[in-house]
């Protein structure tokens, strides 16, 4: 094909990360071109990996050309069936734990060539065969993956952010239904984990998804010099990251819940949203750890003004708090007095 950089949209990467949405409504009818499914792999392929081991790896699956479609829809988890089959592609992101012990001696060899391992910074070649490759190599596998798994999700974000430069919506999706079903199906030898699954398409609900998802206070997540130290973020940098677009209008936009259901109504889906009991949903609203703006606020009192909200299992009660005790948690504030 012909592709020229000019082709190729220049969208900041705050600009990128602010206007990412998990995408939950495809249009079946769009497939994303190759050449965006090629940049995507690229930017998880350019990811930052350990040691330079390159452990992540992707089956790409086209539902019009794949065999195993059936197969892979009965291990998807029932709340995401609708959204593969609406989707482009699904990608099926992979963890090798044998790079990690095939792989460790010529992926440092491969940095030292490249100018990036050098002793500056202690880089010693015999220490280095005698001591750090045969340590890392004695992991167990079970530490191995944790490792492995952690720089897959790197690589899967910056796919993610790559497909929202070019206007590709992404969501992660859970194959809980069949657990080893993936694996299964593909085939898999033992050294490989299924990391994750990524639908990608072009989105049907608007881009804004209606609007950014609400996340706990910044301060609430990050700290200074210990863990007991909030750090309290700067008013003035937060205005200009919203100007940049990083920091964007908190959902539900004015709109959303129409658009809920026109989607609903065009492909014969139940309309509405999930709700949750009228003290649930007050407790929420008073949880001073989110970050809640004027429209989730509004929204929460219109839905309590409607009414007819369920019943708050009362045996589950029993159940979240007996597993929230294991913890250590304090029931109080997740489940109320
Ligand atoms: C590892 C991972 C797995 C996820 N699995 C699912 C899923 O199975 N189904 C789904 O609808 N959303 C899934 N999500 C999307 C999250 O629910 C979503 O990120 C969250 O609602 C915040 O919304 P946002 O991504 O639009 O900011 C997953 C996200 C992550 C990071």
């Amino acid at each position: 094909m012909s592709l020229s950089a000019a082709d190729i949209p220049d969208v900041p990467t705050l600009q990128a990360i602010g206007n990412r949405r998990s995408i939950r409504y495809f249009d079946p009818d769009r497939r994303v071109e190759d050449w965006k499914i090629q940049t995507m792999l690229q930017a998880g392929r350019l990811a930052s990996c350990q040691g330079n081991i390159n452990a992540t790896q992707a089956i790409v699956v086209d539902k019009e050309t794949s065999d195993l479609w059936d197969e892979i829809e009965e291990c998807v988890s029932g709340f995401n069936v609708q959204i593969i089959n609406q989707s482009s592609h699904l990608v099926f992101w992979l963890t090798n734990l044998n790079a990690w012990y095939g792989r460790a001696n010529d992926g440092l060899s491969s940095l030292a060539l490249s100018g990036a391992l050098t002793k500056y910074h202690g880089w010693n070649y015999d220490f280095t065969m005698t001591q750090t490759v045969p340590r890392l190599m004695s992991f167990p596998t079970e530490r191995t993956e944790n490792l492995l798994r952690f720089e897959t999700g790197q690589a899967v974000a910056q796919a993610m952010l790559a497909g929202t430069s070019l206007g590709v919506g992404s969501i992660l999706i859970a194959f809980g239904r069949k657990p080893g079903g993936i694996e299964k199906a593909f085939g898999l030898p033992s050294n490989y984990r299924f990391t994750w699954g990524h639908a990608i398409g072009y989105a049907l609900e608007d881009a804004k998804a209606g609007g950014q998802r609400p996340r706990m206070k910044f301060e609430k997540l990050f700290f200074k010099d210990d863990h007991n130290t909030p750090l309290m973020p700067d008013p003035a940098v937060d205005a200009a990251l919203k100007e940049k677009g990083m920091i964007q209008e908190q959902a539900p936009l004015a709109g959303r819940f129409e658009e809920i259901e026109q989607l609903a109504e065009r492909f014969s889906r139940d309309p509405g949203v999930v709700s949750w009991p009228a003290r649930e949903i007050e407790r929420l609203m008073k949880d001073d750890d989110w970050d809640f703006g004027p429209n989730i606020r509004k929204r929460a009192e219109q839905v309590l003004a409607e009414g007819d909200l369920p019943d708050y299992p009362e045996e589950m009660k029993e159940t979240f708090k007996k597993l929230m005790e294991e913890h250590g948690l304090d029931t109080k504030k997740y489940l109320g007095e």
